[in-house]
């Protein structure tokens, strides 16, 4: 088998550049190792920047998401038992953000690319790259039914997630240096059956430690608090879920709406960037090549953001045989992916309780948060990087 770009991984990064590659005469490859409905039903993050809804709109794939996404205007800070809210809208220049689930999301590009003559294999585990330093990388995978296949191609785009194999190629030491930080903490997510609690995303501060208020669909809520990343879901009965987030978050004339909780899981935070995002033929994507504690729900803007910058430079290249934008693709990836990171620590430390947190941690945060809603300036920092920066 052969195509121009073989891409690893049907994620939002791989399905998203091949869409774009495709408006720009290019053929690609997907392979993927999971099944269809495994990723169409994999519960993830929901906040979409106004850069990632213009992407999805510009290929064709904004339709559902117009109609069934949730636009907002502000989020709400609360700590001390009060709301304060940030008007997005307001400081950040008239952007906003749209909530939309991320397998929704999925489902769109799946559908897409179908339609429009895409080929994705599912069920296929690519084994190795290969030869990424010549002119002609190949991928080598089992399909589905078991038969070893090998697809040569021009470019290989690494879209597989952190745990893929497309990292792992780039050698660690000579090529490669990543740079982590684990933090002492998970998230509990719940998805539960009532109507939202709040009309805008409410991310909490308390002494108990995390929680955020988020949302799905005018019957589904989406609530997160922070927990031990070694609990276990099973130690969390239906009432002590709710205990703990009525703790958290109820009071002062709020009151978190219950419902029958239908999903629950546990995930880390943690924050990675791997360097440089390109090894000879082969192009790092999305969490391939970095990953984002979820604080400031920008994972997934990420992973957009990049295969933006990815597809206009193999566009280049195909359209004019020019590699600038391609030998650049590291350097120009970089400065969104480490701002993202930035801001994903800063929120993360702004509303975490550790366990190694003194008193002294306790006040200084008290005293960050009344800046950041109480100064215009700071609040202007937290709206513009929430909203994020559009694409160029
Ligand atoms: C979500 O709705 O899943 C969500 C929202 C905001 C975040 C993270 C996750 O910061």
């Amino acid at each position: 088998m052969r195509t121009q770009v073989g891409i690893v991984g049907a994620g939002p990064a791989g399905l998203l550049l091949s869409q774009m590659l495709h408006l720009r005469g290019i053929e690609s490859v997907i392979i993927e190792s999971r099944s269809r409905e495994a990723i169409e039903a994999t519960i993830r993050a929901g906040v979409l920047e106004q850069g990632t809804v213009d992407l999805m709109t510009e290929i064709g794939a904004g339709d559902r998401l117009k109609r069934e996404g949730f636009v907002h205007h502000g989020i709400e800070i609360r700590y001390q038992n009060r709301n304060h809210r940030i008007n997005l809208q307001e400081l950040a220049n008239g952007r906003v953000i749209t909530v939309y689930a991320q397998h929704e999301v999925l489902k769109d590009l799946i559908k897409l690319r179908l339609e429009t003559g895409g080929q994705i294999l599912f069920e296929a585990k690519v084994e190795a790259v290969d030869e990424v330093t010549g002119t002609s990388p190949k991928l080598r995978f089992t399909t589905k039914d078991g038969k070893a296949q090998k697809l040569t191609c021009d470019f290989v785009a690494g879209c597989d997630g952190s745990y893929g194999v497309c990292r792992k190629t780039v050698p660690e030491d000579t090529v490669r240096k990543d740079y982590f930080r684990v933090y002492p903490a998970g998230w509990f997510g719940i998805l539960a059956k009532a109507p939202p609690s709040s009309d805008e995303l409410i991310y909490v501060h308390h002494e108990r430690g995390f929680a955020l208020v988020s949302t799905r669909s005018p019957s589904v809520q989406r609530l997160y608090f922070q927990c031990d990343p070694t609990d276990k879901v099973e130690n969390w009965s239906d009432d002590r879920i709710w205990a703990e987030l009525h703790a958290r978050v109820s009071g002062d004339g709020f009151r978190l709406k219950e419902g029958e909780i239908f999903q629950k899981g546990i995930i880390p935070l943690r924050s990675i960037v791997c360097e440089p995002m390109q090894h000879g033929r082969l192009f790092l994507a999305g969490d391939a090549a970095h990953s984002v504690p979820p604080t400031g729900a920008k994972g997934l803007n990420l992973a957009a953001a990049d295969v933006h910058v990815l597809a206009r430079a193999l566009g280049a290249h195909y359209a004019s045989n020019s590699s600038d934008l391609l030998e650049a693709y590291t350097s120009t990836a970089l400065r969104r992916v480490w701002r993202g990171q930035w801001f994903s620590w800063y929120m993360t430390q702004l509303l975490h309780r550790f366990p190694d947190a003194s008193d002294f941690d306790l006040k200084r945060q008290l005293a960050e948060l009344q800046l950041v809603t109480s100064s215009r300036a700071a609040a202007t920092t937290i709206a513009e990087n929430y909203v994020g920066m559009p694409l160029s």
